[in-house]
């Protein structure tokens, strides 16, 4: 890989940014050469998927890399800032980062970082948050790893047909229509659009009728999935006898609703989520969530790994599984209790 900036100057603009407040990584900063340096750009910390997404790839690289390799990662968070990341990636650059990898904050918005890694010959393998088609074809050192959003959606509804098809307590009111609520992720956000989307789609195809009481946004996030779902018990109480949730940190967010107001268990509706993160799979266990989609975040990991340390190598990408130009897409998995502890032993 050609490089505009020799490791030196790349080392003494280390030893400068050692120095600035970077959010918890500052013992991540190199000092010496002779190491790989891979930099992670991701959207907001708070996100428990991605967090665990981020944790089995740092484990995987250190198992893929073997004696002859050393690399590094560095974090950055974004804060839910675009404007924050694109510096971000500027500064991973100018410290001598060999590969980024990017989880955008604006999907619609890479042109920035894209500039900055073409100009400087550094790869990205953007993840999660897929940009477009047309910007991902602006270089080809772009790569994209995640999952294919409308078959999350799709095999949700399907968990949530199945269990409305099986037990008739699903429609407490007996009326032959399932009053549901959907929790949703990020406006504007592949996934969650899809999503919301599909499940649907899939109840429908089953023939399941509905009735869409309200939906509400809650950015992914457990603490607002909560209170939105108190406004939404609020008004529709008892009602509400299905809830969507866009991923799993939404759904215990609804639980935590019915919790915090002293519902019984008896009387909560069912939940089901997507991701299958660790606290997710836990309340599939214990009954609380009805089913869960499964995120395969060890594939999309081992995926970024492997692109990573071809690209650092200069060899090996054939061996990568691109299902379209430099693109991965990694199945989801459906889950409910009967194989939920198969899921608990994968994520590591
Ligand atoms: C989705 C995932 C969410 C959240 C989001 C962030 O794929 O299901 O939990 O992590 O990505 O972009
Ligand atoms: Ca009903």
């Amino acid at each position: 890989m050609k490089r505009k900036r020799t490791r030196a100057a790349a080392a003494g603009i280390l030893a400068a940014a050692a120095l600035l407040p970077l959010g918890g990584c500052a013992k991540e900063e190199p000092e010496a050469s002779g190491k790989n340096y891979i930099g992670v750009a991701y959207y907001n910390q708070s996100d428990t998927f991605l967090n665990e997404l981020l944790d089995s790839f740092r484990s995987q690289l250190k198992d893929m890399q073997g004696g002859d390799m050393e690399t590094v990662v560095m974090v950055r968070d974004a804060a839910g800032s675009q404007r924050t990341q694109d510096d971000q990636v500027k500064e991973l650059i100018s410290a001598g980062c060999d590969i980024l990898c990017v989880n955008l904050v604006d999907r619609a918005d890479p042109s920035e970082i894209i500039d900055l890694a073409r100009e400087n010959e550094v790869p990205i393998i953007f993840f999660n948050r897929e940009p477009v088609a047309e910007d991902l074809m602006q270089w080809d050192g772009l790569y994209y790893v995640g999952a294919e959003a409308e078959q999350s959606g799709y095999m949700q509804g399907e968990l949530a047909a199945d269990l409305i098809e099986t037990d008739s307590q699903v429609d407490r009111n007996r009326d032959g229509k399932i009053q549901y609520v959907v929790l949703e992720g990020e406006v504007g956000h592949q996934d969650a659009i899809i999503r919301t989307e599909t499940v649907v789609e899939a109840l429908t195809d089953r023939g399941i009728e509905l009735e869409k009481l309200s939906y509400q946004i809650a950015n992914w996030n457990r603490a607002q999935a909560e209170n939105r779902m108190e406004q939404l018990i609020g008004q529709y109480g008892s009602q509400i006898e299905l809830v969507l949730a866009n991923n799993d940190d939404m759904a215990l967010g609804a639980l935590d609703a019915y919790k915090n107001m002293n519902y019984t268990e008896a009387a909560y509706p069912v939940v089901f989520g997507i991701d299958g993160t660790k606290a997710g799979l836990e309340a599939v266990m214990d009954s609380e969530i009805a089913g869960t989609v499964y995120n395969d975040k060890e594939g999309q990991a081992g995926a970024m790994a492997r692109i990573a340390l071809a690209l650092l190598r200069g060899e090996g990408l054939e061996d990568v599984e691109f299902q379209s130009e430099r693109c991965v897409y990694l199945p989801y998995e459906k889950v409910t209790k009967g194989n939920v502890s198969e899921y608990l032993m994968r994520s590591r």
